[in-house]
C-alpha cells in the first residue's frame, strides 16, 4: 500500500471508529446498564411482589440487573407519568396495572398520560383476584354477617385503599355499591402500608389482590370473607367465593403487567418481552407467584398484543363504569 493510501486508509479507520464509540449501544447489544422498573405503589404490595418476582427472573435473562424503585402516589398515576416521560431507551420500564392503565382515565379528568397511545406494551406479568377482608377481630363472621355489619355502623367503621383509581379502590367502590354504603375510605400510598394498618386493626377492612393477602389469611393475621371469582383459589382453599357466601353480584378480578415508554425501539421491546415471557415461564418465578394465587399466564398470554388488547378492553369497561358512578379525583 502506497504511503498516501495508507494514511488516507487509517483516517478512515480512526473515523469510523470514532462513530461508533459515540453511536449508541445497538439494540442487538441491550441492555448494556441495570434497568430501573417503576412501581407505582409503595413496597410490600401486590404490584410491588410481583414486579420483584419478574426483576429477578428478567435480571437473569437480560444479564444486567432490573431494579425495583417505588415511587408511590395518586393511586399510581404518580409513578406511571412519571415512567411515561422517562427516556425511551429500554433502561426504564414500568409495572402498571389495572387501576393505572384501565381505570385511571375515567377518575382523573387531567391524567397525563393515555394507556392506549402513551406506551409500548410488554407484557402482562399476572392476574389476580380480589378478595373481601377485615382485622382479624372484626365481629362478622362470614360476608353475609359482614354486610349486614356494615350497613349497620356505616358511620364508625373504615376501609382502607391504595389511593383514588387503585385496585383496592376502584374494586371497593364496586363492593360498596352492592351493599348500597358509603363507608370512609382512607387512602395509603399502597396495600402494603394499608395492609400493616389491617394487621394492627386500626382499619377494618380492604378490597385487595390474593397475592398480598394469602399469607396473612393463612397466618390468620386478618381474616377473609369471600374471593369475588367464579371459582376457590387454591392458595385459600377455604376462602368462599362471592357467590357461595351470598354477594354473587360481586365480581372481579385485576392484573399487573410490563410497559415501557411510547418510541421505546421495537428491537428492545422485543428483547424484553423475551424476557418477560422467560419470567413467566420460569417454573420457579411461575411457582412463588401461584403459591401466592396469582394467575400466571402463559407465553401467548404475555405477548405485548394481548396487552394492547387488554388496555383496551378495560378503558371501555373501566372509563364508563366510573364516570356514570360520578367517582372523579380532583
Ligand atoms: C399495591 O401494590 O399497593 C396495589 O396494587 C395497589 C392497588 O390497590 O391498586
Amino acid at each position: 500500500m502506497k504511503a498516501q493510501n495508507r494514511r488516507s486508509w487509517l483516517a478512515g479507520a480512526a473515523a469510523l471508529a470514532a462513530l461508533a464509540a459515540a453511536a449508541p449501544a445497538s439494540a442487538q447489544e441491550f441492555p448494556t446498564k441495570p434497568i430501573t422498573m417503576i412501581v407505582p405503589f409503595a413496597a410490600g404490595g401486590p404490584t410491588d411482589i410481583i414486579a420483584r418476582v419478574m426483576a429477578e427472573s428478567m435480571s437473569r435473562t437480560l444479564g444486567q440487573q432490573v431494579i425495583v424503585e417505588n415511587v408511590a402516589g395518586a393511586g399510581g398515576t404518580t409513578g406511571i407519568t412519571r415512567a411515561a416521560k422517562a427516556a425511551p431507551d429500554g433502561y426504564t420500564i414500568m409495572m402498571g396495572h389495572m387501576g393505572t392503565h384501565g381505570a385511571a382515565p375515567g377518575m382523573y379528568p387531567q391524567l397525563a398520560y393515555n394507556p392506549q397511545t402513551d406506551f409500548e406494551p410488554i407484557g402482562l406479568a399476572a392476574g389476580t383476584a380480589i378478595l373481601v377482608v377485615a382485622k382479624k377481630d372484626l365481629p362478622p363472621k362470614d360476608l353475609k354477617e359482614f354486610v349486614a355489619h356494615a350497613k349497620a355502623n356505616e358511620a364508625k367503621i373504615n376501609q382502607a385503599h391504595a389511593g383514588l383509581g387503585s385496585v383496592s379502590h376502584i374494586t371497593c367502590v364496586m363492593l360498596q355499591a352492592e351493599m348500597g354504603t358509603k363507608i370512609n375510605a382512607i387512602p395509603y400510598r399502597g396495600t402494603g402500608p394499608a395492609m400493616n394498618d389491617l394487621v394492627a386493626g386500626t382499619v377494618d377492612f380492604m378490597c385487595d389482590q390474593i397475592v398480598s393477602v394469602a399469607q396473612q389469611v393463612r397466618g390468620g393475621t386478618i381474616k377473609a370473607y369471600a374471593i369475588a371469582s367464579p371459582q376457590r383459589n387454591p392458595a385459600l382453599p377455604d376462602v368462599p367465593t362471592t357467590a357461595e357466601a351470598g354477594l354473587p353480584s360481586f365480581q372481579v378480578s385485576a392484573w399487573n403487567a410490563v410497559f415501557a415508554p411510547k418510541g421505546t425501539p421495537a428491537p428492545i421491546v422485543a428483547r424484553l418481552s423475551q424476557a418477560l415471557t422467560a419470567a413467566v415461564t420460569d417454573p420457579a418465578a411461575r411457582k412463588r407467584l401461584t403459591d401466592l394465587g396469582a394467575d400466571v399466564p402463559d407465553a401467548a398470554g404475555a405477548s405485548p398484543a394481548a396487552l394492547a388488547a387488554l388496555v383496551k378492553r378495560e378503558n371501555e369497561r373501566w372509563i364508563p363504569l366510573l364516570k356514570n358512578a360520578g367517582v372523579v379525583a380532583n
